[in-house]
């Protein structure tokens, strides 16, 4: 067993792994995966983030890291970042791994609430790895709800999903669908979608 933690240690790689099997057994509905996005689905959705874009940037459900990963290799200024994640042994590990950021733990159905002061500086982009397909339909409606309220005309949603047929348009009336592309090397194969506040 020692061996084994230390390994983990060593690799956070296989630590981050782990510890998202470790969170799939406990939540399975909140995770909504398998396993953790790859850096081409990771990198695939932190392109879409506009770095010449003021307020700031919020990601939902940053689970081991993968897509706060991706947003920093971006460009996305570490100051402009703010993680938001549900579970709080995922949230120690985020802060662990990422000790520049700012990681709030909660439901995104309270995102509000939840960036307090924060949300006076505007939000330009939202990037969403929720799983908003298994979460209860009454958490996915206020989940919708939360970004209609804080994304501001022109800014933008970034939301991945493993349904290959896309969101359902009637979950986010106030957005327009500007991008819907298959990233066919993640595991299992996702749909980015990109929609603009109207
Ligand atoms: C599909 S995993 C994505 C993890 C990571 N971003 C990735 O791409 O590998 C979904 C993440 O959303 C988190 N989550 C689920 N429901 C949430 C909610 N209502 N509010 C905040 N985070 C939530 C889960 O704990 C999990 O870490």
């Amino acid at each position: 067993m020692k061996r084994f933690v230390k390994v983990l240690l060593q690799n956070p790689g296989a630590a981050s792994l782990a510890l998202f099997t470790r969170e799939i057994w406990a939540n399975p509905r909140a995770m909504g995966a398998a396993c953790p996005s790859t850096p081409s689905l990771a990198s695939r959705m932190a392109s879409w983030v506009p770095l010449d874009q003021e307020g700031l940037v919020v990601e939902l459900g940053g689970g081991t890291g993968a897509v706060t990963t991706a947003l920093l290799k971006h460009g996305v200024p570490p100051w402009k970042l703010v993680v938001v994640e549900r579970s709080p042994t995922l949230v120690n590990h985020l802060r662990q791994r990422f000790p520049q950021l700012r990681v709030i733990q909660g439901d995104a159905a309270h995102l509000t609430q939840l960036l307090g002061h924060d949300h006076a500086q505007g939000i330009g982009s939202i990037v969403s790895s929720l799983p908003l397909r298994s979460l209860h339909p009454a958490t996915t409606r206020a989940i919708s709800h939360q970004f209609e309220m804080l994304i501001k005309s022109g800014g933008l949603l970034i939301q991945f999903t493993y349904n290959l047929r896309g969101t359902r348009d009637r979950l986010l009336p106030c957005f327009r669908r500007v991008s819907s592309k298959i990233v066919w090397g993640n595991l299992p194969p996702a749909r980015v979608e990109v929609f603009e506040r109207e």
